[in-house]
């Protein structure tokens, strides 16, 4: 599973990358917002840093819009995917831009029905929220094992990027059920790190070589 990161911060996306743990990058404009910085800028500066697709969202309505503003954030880098969301006009914006050669992400999915209309318009990835769907009783991992099980049976070529995710759970998860790709913060990333059996090993460990006063360097 490819590991893209979701956020537009770009010292938590560098150390990331420097570790091997980015495989692209995802932002919406709520993330842009967050940053505080203009959205040509840091998108520009977060191509620069990872070779792998970076998602810049549109932020118009109507379907001519989103392509325009989609021509102009494709022309920042060549590993720009244009970000769309899964509302009618955006699977027209999905469709003329894909046909251009852009890649294209189509956000804010949240049933089987709209992943496979995403599909059929050409998106190179649908990112269904998972944590959004949790928040309202809703099993958003189920929706990424409908997804999965839909486009294997039709051999889409869409990739399910599994998105809105908020532990590291979700991450084993995904995995295990067979998302292409999942893009989560920083924070959840470092989290898959954690063990508690780690932590005590390791503590126990010191705990001998301070008593041993054993020195390597
Ligand atoms: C990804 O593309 C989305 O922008 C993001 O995962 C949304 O996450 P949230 O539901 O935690 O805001």
């Amino acid at each position: 599973m490819k590991f893209f990161v979701d956020t537009a911060e770009i010292d938590a996306i560098q150390e990331l990358h420097d570790l091997g743990m980015v495989d692209g990058v995802t932002t919406n404009p709520s993330l842009i917002a967050k940053s505080g910085r203009d959205i040509l800028e840091v998108t520009r500066e977060i191509c620069g840093i990872t070779n792998g697709p970076v998602s810049a969202e549109v932020v118009a309505l109507e379907a001519d819009d989103m392509i325009a503003e989609g021509r102009k954030l494709a022309k920042i880098a060549d590993n720009i995917a244009v970000k769309v969301p899964l509302t009618w006009a955006g699977l027209k914006a999905c469709k003329t831009l894909s046909d251009e050669g852009t890649m294209v992400n189509v956000t804010l999915c949240f049933s089987t029905n709209q992943a496979l209309l995403a599909a059929k318009a050409g998106a190179t990835f649908i990112s269904p929220f998972i944590g959004r769907l949790d928040d309202i009783n809703l099993d958003g991992m189920e929706l990424i094992e409908d997804i999965r099980t839909v486009y294997d049976n039709y051999g889409f070529e869409t990739q399910i990027l599994a998105a809105s995710i908020r532990s590291a759970n979700h991450m084993s998860d995904c995995a295990k059920i067979g998302a292409d790709v999942a893009t989560a913060p920083p924070n959840v990333i470092k989290a898959m790190a954690n063990h508690i059996l780690t932590d005590k090993g390791l503590a126990g460990f010191m705990a001998d070589v301070k008593k041993a006063g054993i020195k390597i360097l």
